[in-house]
C-alpha cells in the first residue's frame, strides 16, 4: 500500500506499522503521534504576529521508533515508495535535495543539534499516517512535531516542551528545509486539545483553549484534491510582500508587524504603500486578524451564525487581497455557501488548493456532500473528498506491548 487515506483506522495504521517494523527494523519499538490542524480562521497571520484559530485532527502521522547503537539514521514511510528505506547519519546533516521527505526529520534532527542537544546515537523511525498528501492538513508540520517528540522520549530529553517541540518542527522546516512558514501548524499539532480549538497569539505565543464541539452543526473539510504545488514558492513570496509593507508602513508609524494594526489604523497609513500589491497583501493581514479575534469573541458567546460570516470575510480576502486560492477551491467554497444549512465556508491553510473547512448544520450535512461532489465533479472532473473534523489531542507517545 502506497497512499493512506484518512479514513484508515489508528488500528489499522499499527498494524501494518507492526508488520513492516519486524520485516524491516525488528527489535523493540516505541509508538508515537502527531496530527494534522485544520485552521478554522487566522490565515496568513502567524508570520505577522496575529492570530489564529486552528485545531488538531484526529488524524495523524504514527512511527514506530527505537534508538541505535550506532549513528546511523534509517528512516521510512509507508505512505511514499511503499516504505523504502532511506539511510544516513549524524554526520550527514545536510539538506539533499535526492532525500526527499527524509530532509523534514533530519531538519528536526539538525535542529536539535543546533539547539544544544547533541544525541548521542541514531535512531530508526518507521512512519505512517492518515493525512491525505497536500491536502494542507500539515502532514509536514505532524512529521515534524512527532519527530521531535520520539527524540525527547528516545533520548530523556526532559527540558524539550511541548511548545518547544512546535519551535524546533518550525526551525526545521525554516531553516533546513527552507520553507518560512510561521508557526501555527507545528503548534496545533504539538498543543491539540480534544475537543478544543487553539486561539494564539502568533507574536507572543500565548493561547487559550476554546470547546469546539457545536451543538447542532459540525466541522466539514472537503478536499478538493487539487494539491498546492506552488505552495512553497508563493508562499515565501507572500511573506516577503508582507515584510516590505512592514518597512514601508513604518515610514510613517514604526511597526514590527502588520498583527499591530488595527483595520482603522491601516486606512491611515495604507497611502505610504509604493504599490497597490502590497496594500492588498497588507488589508488581509490586518483585516484577517481582526476577523479572528472577532470570530473567537462570536465563538465563546455561541454565535456561530456569526463566526460563519467571519469565515466568509476570510475566503473573500484570501481569495481577492492575498490571492492564495485557486479556481476549484473558490467553486467549492461558493458553492458551498448556496446550501442551506451551511454556516460559513473558506478556504482552509497555506493556500493553493488543498481543503476547504465549512460548519455546516447536522440535518444539512448528506445534502452538502452529495450536492458539492456532484457539482465539481461536472465542473472539474475531480472527486471531492470529505472529513468530519474531530478535534483531537497533540502530539504523545502511545503506550502498547513492544516487545516483539
Ligand atoms: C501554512 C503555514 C502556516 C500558515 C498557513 C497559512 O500552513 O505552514 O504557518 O502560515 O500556511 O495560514
Amino acid at each position: 500500500m502506497s497512499v493512506a487515506n484518512a479514513f484508515m483506522t489508528q488500528e489499522e495504521i499499527l498494524a501494518k506499522l507492526k508488520e513492516v517494523w519486524q520485516d524491516e527494523f525488528g527489535g523493540d519499538y516505541r509508538v508515537f503521534f502527531a496530527p494534522g490542524r485544520v485552521n478554522m480562521i487566522g490565515e496568513h497571520t502567524d508570520y505577522n504576529g496575529g492570530h489564529v484559530f486552528p485545531c488538531a485532527l484526529s488524524f495523524g502521522t504514527y512511527a514506530f521508533a527505537k534508538k541505535r547503537d550506532d549513528g546511523k539514521i534509517r528512516l521510512a514511510s509507508l505512505n511514499i515508495r511503499d516504505g523504502e528505506v532511506f539511510e544516513s547519519s549524524l554526520d550527514d546533516l545536510v539538506f539533499h535535495e535526492d532525500a526527499g521527505w527524509t530532509n523534514y526529520p533530519k531538519g528536526v534532527i539538525w535542529a536539535f543539534e543546533e539547539t544544544g542537544r547533541k544525541l548521542p546515537s541514531g535512531v530508526d523511525i518507521l512512519y505512517f499516517g492518515n493525512i491525505p498528501a497536500g491536502s494542507g492538513l500539515s502532514s509536514s508540520a505532524s512529521l515534524e512535531v512527532l519527530t521531535g517528540l520520539i527524540l525527547k522520549n528516545l533520548f530523556g530529553l526532559e527540558d524539550v516542551s511541548q511548545a518547544d517541540l512546535a519551535l524546533l518542527g518550525q526551525k526545521a522546516e525554516n531553516q533546513f528545509v527552507g520553507m518560512n512558514c510561521g508557526i501555527m501548524d507545528q503548534f496545533a499539532s504539538a498543543m491539540g486539545q480534544k475537543d478544543h480549538a487553539i486561539y494564539l497569539d502568533t507574536n507572543t505565543l500565548k493561547y487559550e483553549t476554546a470547546p469546539l464541539v457545536l451543538k447542532d452543526a459540525k466541522i466539514v473539510i472537503t478536499n478538493s484534491e487539487v494539491k498546492h504545488q506552488l505552495a512553497s514558492s508563493e508562499y515565501n513570496t507572500r511573506r516577503a510582500e508582507c515584510e516590505k509593507a512592514v518597512e514601508e508602513i513604518s515610514r510613517k508609524k514604526p511597526i514590527k508587524t502588520l498583527g499591530e494594526l488595527t483595520p482603522g489604523a491601516f486606512e491611515q497609513v495604507k497611502d505610504v504603500l509604493s504599490d497597490n500589491i502590497l496594500v492588498r497583501r497588507a488589508r488581509h493581514a490586518v483585516t484577517e486578524n481582526a476577523r479572528t479575534l472577532d470570530a473567537y469573541s462570536a465563538l465563546k458567546e455561541g454565535n456561530i451564525e456569526k463566526f460563519g460570516e467571519l469565515m466568509n470575510a476570510s475566503h473573500d480576502s484570501l481569495e481577492n487581497d492575498y490571492e492564495v486560492s485557486c479556481p476549484e477551491v473558490d467553486f467549492l467554497v461558493h458553492e458551498a455557501r448556496k446550501i442551506p444549512g451551511v454556516i460559513g465556508s473558506r478556504i482552509t491553510g497555506g493556500g493553493f488548493g488543498g481543503c476547504t473547512v465549512s460548519i455546516v448544520k447536522n440535518d444539512a450535512i448528506k445534502t452538502f456532500m452529495e450536492v458539492l461532489s456532484k457539482k465539481y465533479k461536472e465542473a472539474y472532473g475531480l472527486d471531492a473528498e470529505f472529513y468530519i473534523a474531530e478535534p483531537g489531542e497533540g502530539a504523545h507517545e502511545i503506550a502498547m506491548e513492544t516487545t516483539v
